[in-house]
């Protein structure tokens, strides 16, 4: 008897857990559409656009780019990394830099939007 109510117990406890995950998940609000494509427009596309060559990339990797969905999408995770975990992209003689709410909305735009 006593450990069958353990046993509920622990079932609801789960249950909890498991809606607040949901919650979590549905809370994504953060998207390309309304926020990435801005964001790398912004403080990333100015060198990293499949538009720019030679010296107007200042560096930017050749074939580094991320000015369309998919090219964001393909390299999400470098995007997260180089923005809001090393946090030196841009580069840190580029102008502008992004705040520190940018960078962590960086991180949740990307891990909501592109689960691995
Ligand atoms: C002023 C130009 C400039 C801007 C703006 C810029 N980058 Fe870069 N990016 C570079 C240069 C130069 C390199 C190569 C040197 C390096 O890796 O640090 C590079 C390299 C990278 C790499 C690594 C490539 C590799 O092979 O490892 C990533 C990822 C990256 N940038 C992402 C970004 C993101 C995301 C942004 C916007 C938040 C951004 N960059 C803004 C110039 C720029």
């Amino acid at each position: 008897m006593r450990s069958l109510r353990v046993m509920l117990i622990v079932a609801a406890v789960a249950g909890l857990l498991c809606a607040g995950q949901a919650v979590l998940a549905s809370n994504c609000t953060l998207t390309y559409a309304n926020f990435g494509q801005a964001f790398l427009g912004k403080y990333c596309n100015t060198c990293h656009a499949s538009t720019l060559s030679g010296g107007q990339r200042r560096g930017a990797p050749a074939g580094l780019d991320f000015d369309t969905p998919e090219l964001a999408a393909k390299h999400a995770v470098g995007i997260m990394t180089r923005t809001a975990v090393k946090k030196n992209m841009p580069p840190a003689w580029a102008a502008p830099q992004p705040t520190d709410d940018e960078r962590t909305k960086v991180q949740t735009w990307v891990s909501c939007e592109y689960p691995r």
